[in-house]
């Protein structure tokens, strides 16, 4: 608890002080209305959004998702969604909708480009069984529960696709975070929810272990 807490005080204060960067930086960018230079977007991810997400979009922190090499159509989506309140779990309301709340179209744009850039981080380490009863569920699904096959959408290697994101790579305690919340409705996409609907706990922290450990 204590420690929840500290860390809790720990990342409020991380949130404000990329505040005020975002206030110092973005605010110029959205005055412009005409596209967002690469350099500007580059200040402004090293700047702001590296604080939570990694310089280089390959956070460390798993409570931050990495951005390295995600599909630019997805993070602008997300950006918007953030932006326009319609993603609601409580980590992106906390966090994520005061970020995107000064982001011009153009800058969200330049940002996407900036991120998607980025070149990803090996994967790292997870236990085996949790890795081969993951790589399972990702690539045949779970017939008997009605869950589909992750690599139909997310591509046989997590790379996904446009609209698909790419998981290869992701943290596996955000993975476990966002399958719970595509469950329990709290993040509302129809698609994942149909997914995640049968998944127990233990499938969910399988599949999240392969994915993390892939390159
Ligand atoms: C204070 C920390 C913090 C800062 C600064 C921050 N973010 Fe985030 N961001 C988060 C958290 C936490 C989440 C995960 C929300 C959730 O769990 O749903 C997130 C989620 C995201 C996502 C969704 C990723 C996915 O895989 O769906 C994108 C895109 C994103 N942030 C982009 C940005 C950009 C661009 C900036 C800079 C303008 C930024 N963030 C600044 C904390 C931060
Ligand atoms: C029919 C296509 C489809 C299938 C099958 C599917 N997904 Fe998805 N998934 C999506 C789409 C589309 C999104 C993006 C949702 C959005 O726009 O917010 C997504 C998003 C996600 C995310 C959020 C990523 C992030 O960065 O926040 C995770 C995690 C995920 N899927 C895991 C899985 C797993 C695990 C499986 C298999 C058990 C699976 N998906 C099967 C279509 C699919």
């Amino acid at each position: 608890m204590r420690i929840d807490n500290l860390k809790d005080r720990l990342y409020r204060g991380l949130l404000a002080a990329a505040m005020v960067a975002l206030t110092v930086t973005g605010a110029r960018a959205l005055a412009q209305g005409a596209p967002t230079p690469p350099s500007q977007a580059r200040a402004l991810a090293i700047g702001v959004c590296g604080t939570c997400h990694g310089v280089d979009g390959n956070s460390t922190n798993p409570m931050f998702p990495r951005l390295a090499g995600q599909h630019a159509w997805y993070i602008e989506q997300q950006l918007k969604e953030f932006r326009d309140h319609t993603r609601g779990d409580p980590y992106a309301v906390a966090y994520m909708y005061g970020m995107a709340s000064q982001l011009s179209n153009a800058t969200i744009d330049a940002l996407a480009q900036y991120f998607s850039h980025q070149k990803t981080g090996p994967g790292k380490p997870h236990p085996a069984a949790e890795v081969a009863a993951g790589n399972k569920i990702f690539h045949q699904g779970i017939p008997a529960q009605g869950v589909p096959a992750c690599a139909a959408c997310h591509g046989p290697q997590g790379l996904g696709s446009k609209m698909f994101p790419r998981l290869a790579g992701q943290h596996a305690k955000y993975i476990m975070k966002q399958l719970q919340s595509f469950q329990s409705n709290m993040r509302q996409v129809a698609i994942m929810h149909g997914v995640a609907a049968t998944l127990h706990r233990a499938e969910m922290q399988a599949v999240a272990d392969y994915l993390a450990s892939l390159p």
